[in-house]
């Protein structure tokens, strides 16, 4: 059976084809934050299992994008998103305590990421307890390097 994590009235799980349309929905609602994501980038991710939704009753209201890269014990988070009306309801806490599931599992030891210096999510990242390694210039804005060590083997 699939793995999934529940908090409350959330539950975040493996994400299907289905799941395409509720997620990208949701990606094009934050445009601003996270640029645009076509379909097929969630599709493919979704067949190398490399993206998680969250739902209630059902419904799609967030999914976290990431890769547990083949080289090295790293895992980069691409994008992380939660739909507006259910923001600061633990969900994206919720994905980013999967994700964390899903390293250890893969033997995967820290888990890095950049986030545009301008947006508030680089609040989220030190709440949960990503150091702040260092901030670059990005292509449109600069680019805060944030890194979660998950103390390995
Ligand atoms: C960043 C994001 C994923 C956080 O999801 P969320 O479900 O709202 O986060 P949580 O409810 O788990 O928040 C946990 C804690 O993080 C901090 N936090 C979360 N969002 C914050 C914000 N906008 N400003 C300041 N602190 C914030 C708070 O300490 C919060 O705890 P609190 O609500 O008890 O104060 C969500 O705001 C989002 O989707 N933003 C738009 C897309 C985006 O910017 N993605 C990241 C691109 S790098």
């Amino acid at each position: 059976m699939p793995q999934s994590w529940t908090q409350r009235n959330f539950l975040v799980r493996s994400a299907i084809l289905e799941d395409i349309q509720d997620c990208k929905t949701i990606a094009d609602a934050h445009r601003e934050s996270l640029g645009f994501l076509v379909a097929a980038v969630f599709a493919d991710a979704i067949r190398r299992d490399q993206l998680f939704v969250a739902a209630q009753d059902g419904q799609i209201v967030g999914f976290v994008r990431f890769n547990h890269r083949v080289r090295g014990d790293e895992t980069a988070l691409y994008d992380i998103c939660v739909a507006t009306s259910a923001q600061r309801q633990g969900v994206g806490r919720l994905l980013v305590q999967a994700l964390t599931s899903s390293c250890r599992s893969h033997r995967r030891w820290a888990i890095v990421l950049r986030c545009p210096e301008c947006l508030p999510a680089n609040a989220f990242y030190a709440y949960l307890g990503f150091q702040r390694v260092a901030v670059e210039p990005g292509r449109r804005r600069p680019l805060v390097r944030w890194r979660l060590d998950l103390g390995g083997s």
